[in-house]
């Protein structure tokens, strides 16, 4: 670095000061070096950190939570408006496999036992759906509604979610009567009574989506839970347009619906759709949200599947949850809560799931 310095003359002999103390270049110089080498790794280090940084999220104050605002979600007294009537409200889930009939019974069970005030509808492909799973899935006071299957845009969709964009046929419900509509995914479990939604004003309400990857708590929703007003027009015009507008394939209807309401859902607190997402990003949070919990979500678990959301005998739920908790120990509590809501739904309606049990087709 100062090899150009080389030829010039040593000054060791001239005096630098008054008392003549010698200079010592050589100590100048390993200062000068050391100085050099210390900027570029500081450098080095404040780079470093800054790439770091650009793969990771902003942080946001959730990712530390500490629980300060106890005070309820819902202001009963604002709340003073006559009782809901059924038939304008309609809580709605999908059947979209086999698989997942023993989850929308016990989903049913656990809606009952909150007694909500809607109507329960099940939407089902009935080319998909066997006459033993819709019996199954329909015990707990479901009302089946067979729908068309809206095929995937384009290729590119996540091979689970192939069939979710049937999903929008939620908007023309209003053919049927109904007025508000909370749908709801049917690897989940109500804790809570949620009829409040229904008298929101608003066109669309969601919960924002919580990832434990370096995304975190995003501004984009979880299209497990939503609040929505049906109306076909608006139906009508988003069917329109799922092929042409431009969003991201993989997350099928959810990246559409984001994109189409994006501007205008209400955001939802976290209890309508407690993802368990949350509980292994923020344990604090997680436990925080229990009492206030209305809808637990189980993506990250599902005790009612098997391999690759294979479908699991009535008689064998109990095995595959305790196997699937072995798995996925951090959600061992959630597990066993969905176990023992299907305990009470097999106990509740054993005579009538055993003849759906019994159907061969
Ligand atoms: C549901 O209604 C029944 C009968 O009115 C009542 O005993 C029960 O406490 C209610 N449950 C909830 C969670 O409000």
């Amino acid at each position: 670095m100062f090899r150009r310095y080389k030829d010039y003359l040593p000054l060791s002999l001239l005096p630098d000061d008054e008392e003549g103390t010698p200079y010592r270049p050589q100590k100048t110089d390993m200062r000068r070096r050391l100085l050099t080498r210390g900027l570029v790794l500081v450098s080095v280090v404040v780079n470093l950190y800054f790439v770091y940084s650009s793969f990771t999220a902003w942080p946001a104050p959730l990712d530390d939570y500490q629980s300060l605002n106890t005070h309820p979600v819902v202001e009963e007294k604002a709340l003073s408006f006559k009782p809901p009537n059924p038939r304008d409200n309609a809580v709605v889930t999908g059947l979209y496999t086999d698989a997942f009939a023993t989850a929308v019974a016990t989903l049913g069970h656990t809606l009952n036992v909150a007694n909500s005030s809607a109507s329960r509808l099940l939407f089902y492909l009935p080319d998909k759906i066997s006459k033993r799973a819709l019996c199954i899935a329909s015990v707990s006071g479901w009302d089946p509604i067979p729908i068309e299957r809206i095929a995937p845009p384009f290729s590119g969709v996540h091979r689970h979610f192939l069939d979710q964009y049937s999903k929008l046929h939620l908007w023309t419900l209003d053919q049927r009567g109904y007025e508000s509509v909370v749908y709801v995914d049917a690897d989940a479990l109500v804790r809570r009574n949620f009829d409040e939604l229904f008298r929101l004003p608003f066109t669309f309400g969601a919960v924002p989506d919580v990832y434990t990857t370096a995304q975190g708590y995003v501004t984009s929703f979880n299209a497990g839970v939503m609040f929505l007003r049906p109306d076909t027009e608006l139906y009508n015009d988003m069917v329109a347009k799922i092929a042409t507008a431009r969003y991201p394939a993989e997350q099928a209807e959810q990246a559409f619906l984001n994109l189409y309401f994006g501007a205008e859902v209400l955001r939802l607190p976290y209890a309508y759709n407690a993802n368990l997402a949350i509980k292994k990003r923020t344990p604090a949070l997680w436990d925080a949200l229990q009492d206030e919990m209305r809808i637990m979500h189980f993506t990250m678990a599902k005790p009612f599947l098997q391999g690759d959301y294979a479908e699991v005998p009535l008689n064998q739920l109990e095995r595959n949850a305790e196997k699937v908790a072995r798995k996925k120990p951090a959600f061992k509590r959630e597990i066993v809560e969905w176990l023992e809501a299907w305990h009470e739904t097999r106990r509740v309606y054993r005579s009538k799931l055993d003849k759906c049990n019994a159907l061969t087709e």
